[in-house]
């Protein structure tokens, strides 16, 4: 329990810390390599280099202490990165070294302005946030450890399939090594999968959403090559997935994660966007609830930017056709001649707050994935039609950002 005068003291400066809050954080992070480089082996570098990370883990950190009375009031946003921890294998004793280095980073980047008074306040503060994680955390491995079919740690998994889906993506069909049970997921989650790369000298951690229905007996996932444009290298994950995994190799695999997951039963009519390979955990969940109400009235756009880069496409024609139900537009950008023929094709160029009007109502679900510009524009086109937040869902393909700046 944190004492009357330290909740004072933090609260006073969470705003001067929130002024210097990348600072502080590109500072820890060097602190903490420094220190303890074998932590390359977890964190993604990608991340850092493009300061998304500093920015999600400065926010956390500041928003938790400005709830320090009351943790349990942003227990949702604890748990959303709860789910990137366990499925990362974070576990209790990274915590200290967080939060020493987080300490030095405070010291150094505001100097004297730092004094003992303020570092202690913010030491236990620190303890009583990292304990908060650290308690969620543990349930978490708990329940992907005891639930049927389930595993703790990276289970090996074999490449059963690969199948080219688009121009760039490709979706990897995995069965357990083992030959045993996998776990059930729920629609939206994702794997996390922990890749040795030849020439790499750590190991990289990346997450890829389960991009079909559960109760398959084999996972699938959609992955898109992220291919280098002049000076920008390509990707190293997905393109080691394109280019060198093949049908018989092993992945490492943690359970299922996430909380990007439809509310159940819908009780609205629901609306899925989709740009580019943001499709796959929407998928996954137009394909269970259409399994599991039938007759729903639902509606998916998906939005490319041409038949070339659209991907799972036998997987919602087939839907289409098989559920009266289901509205399915398709969105090109630059559409070709072939692709204006598309049975579902509906508009070229991008989604936009007019067209959504004339096919969807505002009294509806939305669940919505892709590009970070493309989910700015879908939020700002929802939020200026009136639609409640609690009625509006997404995942970021990378650290949580915000999609109103
Ligand atoms: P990285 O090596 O991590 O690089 C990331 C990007 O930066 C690449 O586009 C690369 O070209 C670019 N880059 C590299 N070097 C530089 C540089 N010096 N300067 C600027 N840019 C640079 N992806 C999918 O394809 N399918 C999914 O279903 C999916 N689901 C996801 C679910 C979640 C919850 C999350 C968080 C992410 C998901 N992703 C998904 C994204 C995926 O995890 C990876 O981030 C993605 O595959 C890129 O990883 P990479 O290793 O190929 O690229
Ligand atoms: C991701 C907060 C402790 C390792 C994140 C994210 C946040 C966060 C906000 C981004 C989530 C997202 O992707 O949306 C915190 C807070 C901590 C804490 C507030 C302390 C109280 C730790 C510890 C470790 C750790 C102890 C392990 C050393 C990671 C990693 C990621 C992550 C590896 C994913 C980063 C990436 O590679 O993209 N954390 N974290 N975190 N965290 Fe933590």
């Amino acid at each position: 329990m944190l004492s009357q005068e330290k909740r004072d003291i933090i609260k006073a400066t969470v705003p001067v810390l929130e002024i210097h809050g990348t600072a502080i954080t590109t500072r820890f992070y060097q602190l903490l390599f420094d220190s303890h480089p074998e932590l390359l082996h977890i964190f993604n570098k990608m991340n850092q280099r493009k300061g998304d990370q500093q920015t999600a883990l400065a926010n956390a950190v500041y928003a938790a202490a400005v709830h320090i009375d009351h943790l349990e009031d942003i227990l949702p946003a604890v748990k959303q990165i709860s789910y990137k921890h366990r499925a990362l294998g974070i576990l209790p004793e990274h915590y200290p070294i967080v939060g020493e280095n987080l300490l030095k980073a405070i010291k150094q980047v505001l100097g004297d302005a730092a004094t003992d008074e303020i570092i202690d306040a913010w030491a236990a503060a620190y303890g009583v946030i990292a304990d908060a994680f650290i308690s969620v955390e543990h349930e978490m491995y708990r329940e992907a450890e005891t639930q049927k079919g389930g595993w703790s740690g990276f289970r090996p998994f074999v490449v059963q399939k690969k199948v080219p889906e688009s121009d760039v993506i490709s979706s990897f069909y995995l069965v357990p090594q083992d030959g045993k049970e996998i776990a059930d997921f729920l629609p939206g989650q994702y794997l996390t999968f922990k890749v040795d790369i030849p020439g790499e000298t750590y190991t990289q951690r990346r997450h890829y959403s389960l991009s079909d229905a559960p109760g398959k007996g084999h996972y699938r996932i959609s992955v898109k090559r992220e291919d280098g444009r002049g000076d920008i290298p390509a990707g190293l994950v997905s393109s080691y997935f394109h280019n060198h995994l093949n049908e018989g190799d092993v992945l490492y695999v943690s359970a299922p994660s996430g909380d990007f997951v439809m509310k159940k039963p819908a009780d609205k009519p629901v609306v899925f966007l989709s740009g580019g390979v943001g499709m796959t955990p929407l998928v996954s969940m137009v394909k269970t609830l259409l399994q599991e109400q039938p007759g729903h009235s639902v509606t998916y756009v998906h939005a490319a930017i041409h038949g070339g880069f659209h991907a799972l496409q036998e997987d919602l024609n087939t839907l289409a056709e098989t559920n009266p139900s289901l509205n399915y537009h398709v969105v090109y950008e630059k559409p070709t001649e072939q692709d204006k023929a598309h049975k579902h094709f509906s508009k070229e160029g991008f989604i936009d707050l007019d067209w959504l009007k004339q096919v969807v109502s505002a009294d509806s679900d939305f669940y919505f994935c892709g590009p970070t510009p493309f989910m700015k524009a879908m939020y700002r086109a929802l939020k200026g039609w009136g639609v409640p937040d609690d009625q509006i869902h997404y995942e970021f393909f990378g650290p949580q950002g915000s999609l109103t700046d």
